[in-house]
């Protein structure tokens, strides 16, 4: 171990964690009455996924909830995020709850508590019921934001005696911009009209199941996990400067200011004017009541550049790589199988942002990772790659609270190697190996890092 991170320096608290999302793992698609989500009918086109792989076995978790739950002891986790599929409790996303699906959460979060780690469900994860979409659009609607948080409040009133740690949503940003603009996630739909109603709607969604937790459990704590990633211009140029500024807005502030300043970015406003979100006296405060705490996601920075071939924002992204069989170095620099350029930096950069220009809202750190071509050799995954990755990334941790900041808690993205959307089985971003021939696991070298290091911050050494 390199002396960067000195595991002393942390409290005996700060959470240790790994992150998953129901899709991405459990398989067990149409099991005990789960409905579909939009992730199951957009895999049903193999297309869409790079090699052709979907989630209807995935890890096969839905089945293996026993034996994950122990993978999470071994590796002395003291929390575990995971989402709940909201087609699982309410099939048709509204009206019958499915009980069946509650008890699978149930049962989950029996076995955390049972072996000392704490849960930390997020309850959406991207997959929204296809009924709903089918209905309305899902969140094109201003009416979903009212079913999701009515799904919230069963969720809370059925598990709340059990978690203490609520996210409402994960990323917006991406469901935003992949699945509707972009149309490379589920729905697959390129509406660059439906922007600002979808990250609307969203918050709003958020704000309005954030009324129904503190309701129902008011002893927990309750948040919602953004992705932030800081935009740097292309060249010094001052178009680049300026486009760099946009995309900042596009992605990262677009969230953060409504939450945290109730407005939406000024620039982008006026840039996206034509349309425009349906904003209602009183949505504002709503979204922007106090959290107990912002998850950031954080992987990567990204450069941006003045384009005039990009309607409304005139800026794009430049230099991106793309994704690789094998990680790879460019300009001495490593960059993930994802062709993510590995930049610890950016998580300090955005942690900054938190601190200075947000208020300073307690964070956890919900997701950061990387995706690395792992073999099993001889028994072994040996990554040494990833193990340097974690520990750079919580160095950045480290002196952000020598800064200030109030940084609680780190999951790694992610537990097993899972169904990475549209990139599908091939990127392997997991502390354990997933063979998908056979479904078995085994606990990478970084795992076992992880696990001495979390071990070493309990021991106080
Ligand atoms: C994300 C997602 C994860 C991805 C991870 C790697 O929240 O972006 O939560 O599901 O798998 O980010 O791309």
């Amino acid at each position: 171990m390199s002396n960067k991170v000195d595991p002393s320096r942390f409290t005996k608290d700060f959470v240790w964690g790994a992150a998953t999302a129901a899709y991405q793992i459990e398989g067990a698609v149409d099991k005990d009455g789960k409905g579909p989500s939009i992730w199951d009918s957009f895999t049903t086109n193999p297309d869409n996924i790079a090699d052709g792989t979907d989630g209807i076995i995935a890890c096969g978790h839905y089945d293996r909830l026993e034996q994950d739950l122990d993978l999470i002891a071994e590796l002395g986790l003291t929390a575990y995020r995971f989402s709940i599929a909201w087609s699982r409790i309410f099939p048709d996303g509204k009206g019958a709850v499915n009980q069946a699906g509650l008890d699978f959460y149930g049962r989950l979060i029996d076995g955390l508590l049972a072996r000392g780690v704490r849960p930390f469900p997020t309850l959406f994860h991207w997959d929204m019921p296809q009924a709903l979409y089918d209905e309305n659009g899902g969140f094109m609607a201003r009416d979903t934001a009212y079913y999701f948080a009515d799904y919230a409040e069963t969720v809370v009133r059925a598990l709340g005696d059990r978690v203490k740690s609520w996210i409402t949503l994960n990323e917006p940003w991406e469901h935003t911009f992949m699945g509707h603009l972009e149309g490379v996630h589920a729905p697959g739909v390129t509406r660059f009209d439906m922007y600002m109603p979808l990250m609307h709607h969203q918050l709003l969604g958020h704000g309005l199941a954030l009324e129904r937790i503190r309701a129902a459990t008011p002893d927990a704590e309750a948040g919602v996990t953004l992705s932030l990633t800081p935009m740097h211009p292309d060249t010094d140029s001052d178009k680049d400067r300026a486009a760099a500024r946009r995309l900042n807005e596009f992605l990262n502030f677009v969230t953060l200011d409504p939450l945290f300043k109730s407005q939406y970015p000024g620039e982008l406003t006026e840039r996206f004017a034509p349309f425009p979100a349906d904003i209602r006296d009183g949505d504002m405060d709503i979204i922007s009541a106090k959290v107990d705490f912002v998850g950031i996601n954080t992987y990567q920075r990204a450069f941006a550049k003045h384009d005039d071939a990009t309607p409304l924002l005139q800026a794009s992204e430049a230099r991106g790589e793309e994704p690789r069989q094998t990680e790879f170095y460019k300009d001495g620099t490593l960059h993930s199988t994802m062709g993510w350029e590995v930049y610890p930096d950016s998580l300090g950069e955005v942690l900054g942002w938190i601190r200075n220009d947000y208020g300073n809202p307690t964070v956890y750190m919900t997701e950061n990772g990387i995706a690395l071509d792992d073999h099993v050799v001889d028994g072994r995954v040996e990554d040494p790659l990833r193990a340097q990755y974690l520990e750079d990334h919580i160095a950045q941790i480290q002196s952000a609270q020598a800064s200030g900041s109030d940084i609680r808690g780190y999951f790694v993205w992610t537990l097993m190697d899972n169904f990475e959307w549209a990139a599908g089985c091939e990127k392997r971003f997991g502390l354990i190996h997933t063979n998908y021939d056979d479904l078995t696991r085994m606990i990478k070298a970084s795992g076992y890092w992880y696990r001495d290091f979390i071990a070493a911050v309990q021991k106080g050494s």
